[in-house]
């Protein structure tokens, strides 16, 4: 059987990003063994490791070796310790993560919160308010909004004989970057439950108010799906309250941000939740960028801690939307769901009082996991 090469980038990044990477590859190397696939995976430096080993957070180099691939796996970047110690524009968020998000427009964010049965104990709702089972989309738009907005500054001021500073972020979007989120919100519903909730703030902001008409008029594409709008401190109430009453939800970046690390609280830990960055579609194979949700975790790095399930599962996002495997991505989601049952815990997941689980570390629960394929 002839099988299809992939170039994959690499880029573990600082903290935990190494360890939970070496799991992730371990398992895409288990995957090339039962499908008809090769990975071409290239390791770059990124982050404070890209600093250290060439000056800059994203290496010219490293951005050459993402140009060259089909899609990006990336681990994490940033280091609290560290990151003050340089300017701002040059720190790892901004100048990598940030950098790449638009650098490549992946303007759509996805954020798949899956509560598995066995973790009900790591939920930190009681079990009435799970229902059964709580599975959340969270659709992120990812290069508008406050992040990208100008103008973006901190300026020295005075007023009335007094000197102090003043910060400027500017939120802004545009009907066109609202309506593409629009649609792959609408299109991903359409392969769920079918519900669509969009948060904004439209009882306050004038994006709010137009993010809501641009919806609105998006969804008469869409009859087979039912859209909501809800206010975003309500969303942020709702998720407490009954998160089993969501099914996608479409958020500006900032309250995307907000609102997925919340969401993920309730599928036990942000060590669980895999991200998918993409772009418009070019021919069959999308190019995307697929991270842990999570951050780079400094306590517990290089001490076989971290739970690498979320850099797992972001490979299945990568085989899914990227590559078009949909069987291979349901392999590892399955080998992970089993490795689960089977009582594999990392510390963020495990809890004394479950009878049949123990604590493993990363590397195992990466063993584990790859077993399963
Ligand atoms: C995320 C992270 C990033 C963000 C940070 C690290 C810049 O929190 O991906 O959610 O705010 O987008
Ligand atoms: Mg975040």
């Amino acid at each position: 059987m002839s099988s299809t090469v992939l170039k994959i980038a690499a880029l573990a990044g600082d903290g935990i990003g190494p360890e939970v990477m070496r799991e992730a590859i371990k398992v895409l190397r288990a995957v090339e063994k039962k499908f008809p696939v090769q990975f071409q995976i290239t390791e770059a430096p990124v982050g404070w490791a890209g600093i250290d080993a060439a000056g800059k957070a994203l290496p010219d180099a490293t951005l050459a070796l993402c140009k060259a691939s089909d899609s990006i796996l990336f681990g994490s970047v940033g280091l609290p310790d560290r990151d003050p110690t340089i300017p701002k524009e040059e720190r790892p968020e901004r100048a990598a993560l940030l950098r790449i998000r638009k650098e490549f427009g992946l303007f759509a964010n996805l954020r798949p919160v899956q509560l598995p049965k066995a973790l009900a104990h790591a939920c930190p709702l009681r079990p009435e308010r799970q229902g059964d089972g709580i599975d959340i989309l969270v659709v992120r738009e990812l290069t508008g909004g406050m992040y990208f907005g100008q103008p973006k500054k901190t300026e020295e001021v005075s007023e009335a004989g007094k000197t102090f500073h003043r910060a400027t972020d500017t939120m802004v979007y545009t009907t066109p970057e609202i309506e593409r989120i629009a649609h792959v919100a609408f299109k991903a519903a359409q392969f769920r439950r079918k519900k669509l909730t969009s948060i904004d703030k439209a009882n306050v902001l004038e994006n709010g108010i137009l993010w809501r008409d641009v919806v609105t008029k998006i969804s008469k594409n869409y009859p087979d799906v039912t859209l909501e709008h809800m206010f975003v401190d309500n969303g942020a109430m709702q998720l407490m309250l009954k998160p089993t009453q969501f099914d996608v939800m479409l958020c500006e970046n900032m309250f995307g941000d907000i609102l997925s690390d919340e969401a993920a609280a309730l599928a036990g830990s942000l060590g669980m939740l895999p991200s998918a960055s993409l772009g418009a579609t070019a021919g069959e194979k999308t190019f995307g960028f697929y991270e842990p949700a999570g951050g780079t975790a400094p306590d517990i790095a290089g001490k076989n801690l971290a739970n690498p399930i979320a850099q797992i599962l972001s490979c299945a996002l990568m085989l899914r939307y990227s590559f078009g495997m949909n069987e291979a991505a349901k392999a590892i989601e399955a080998a992970v769901g089993k490795a689960i049952e089977a009582g594999n815990r990392t510390g963020d997941i495990f809890s004394a009082s479950e009878t049949n689980a123990r604590r493993v570390g990363t590397k195992e629960m990466g063993d584990a996991i790859a077993a399963g394929i």
